[in-house]
């Protein structure tokens, strides 16, 4: 098990902003997580982390109980990719640093470099279409190249779990596409990491994200196989508007009317 959230919620000031999450990722699992605005994605994504802590209910997360793990050590487990990160870094480190600290999880590196370590930083950042910026500072690049930046960054590690959280913000087009590609040869690895992917664009869930929760203000609308929640009467329903879902590509891609 990957991830158990039981009956999971967070109370902020007066306000219950997740309510009662259930929730379980298997290995072999790749999840796709939807909602609107401030419907809750990051926090529960913050859970998962251990960034906070849920006012009732249990998580485990990489079978382990929260409570009784040393969660810095977890933490180097769990790849991460958010825009809020972006403003974490140190932006003025090269790009190999700031791949070379997703060893250790950390902002900055701080321990021994191995030789080892430095061939890995190369192979991402070519495996990432970010070979010709080596020795680039990073607040120079653009954002899809920072982008892909933070994602090679997150495999560094050789995460179980690897956190997508709004990985194609800001990316045009064809740079969108090429995330989504890496992102989907990702899961063909024989040692893929099991992947949470969060969006609001339904058609960014290739097939490789072979389940899809649903959350509405805080709560689970739908939870299943992607192609079981992915429906016109689903998607209608969640939206609270009439669309059409359009079938390309295996993707789903929403009309609204
Ligand atoms: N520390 C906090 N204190 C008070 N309210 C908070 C806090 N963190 C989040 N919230 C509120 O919880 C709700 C859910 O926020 P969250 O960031 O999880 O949403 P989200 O689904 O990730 O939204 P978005 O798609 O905009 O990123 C929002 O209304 C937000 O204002
Ligand atoms: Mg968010």
């Amino acid at each position: 098990m990957i991830v158990e959230m039981k009956k999971v919620s967070w109370r902020r000031e007066q306000r219950l902003i997740l309510d009662q999450i259930n929730w379980q990722i298997q290995k072999g699992e790749h999840w796709c997580l939807v909602g609107l605005n401030g419907s809750g994605k990051t926090s529960i994504l913050d859970l998962i982390n251990g960034y906070l802590w849920p006012t009732s209910g249990e998580i485990s997360v990489l079978d382990q109980r929260f409570g009784e793990i040393d969660l810095r050590e977890l933490r180097k487990k769990i790849g991460w990719v958010s825009t809020s990160m972006q403003q974490r870094l140190h932006g003025y480190e090269t790009i190999e640093n700031v791949v070379l600290s997703g060893k250790h999880a950390s902002v900055g590196v701080y321990e021994k470099v191995e030789e080892s370590d430095l061939e890995k930083v190369r192979d991402l950042l070519k495996d990432w279409d970010c070979g010709h910026l080596q020795g680039r500072i990073y607040q120079t690049l653009s954002q899809g190249e920072k982008q892909k930046v933070l994602i090679g960054r997150a495999l560094m590690a050789s995460p179980e779990l690897l956190i997508l959280d709004e990985p194609c913000t800001g990316l045009d087009i064809f740079a969108r596409e090429q995330v989504l590609q890496m992102i989907d040869q990702i899961t063909k690895r024989a040692d893929s990491p099991t992947i949470i992917y969060v969006t609001h664009h339904i058609e960014e869930i290739l097939p490789c994200f072979t389940h899809t929760l649903l959350l509405k203000h805080g709560m689970v609308a739908q939870q299943g196989g992607s192609k079981e929640v992915l429906t016109q009467e689903k998607l209608s329903d969640f939206f609270e508007t009439a669309l059409t879902v359009e079938v390309k590509n295996e993707r789903n891609w929403i009309l609204l009317h």
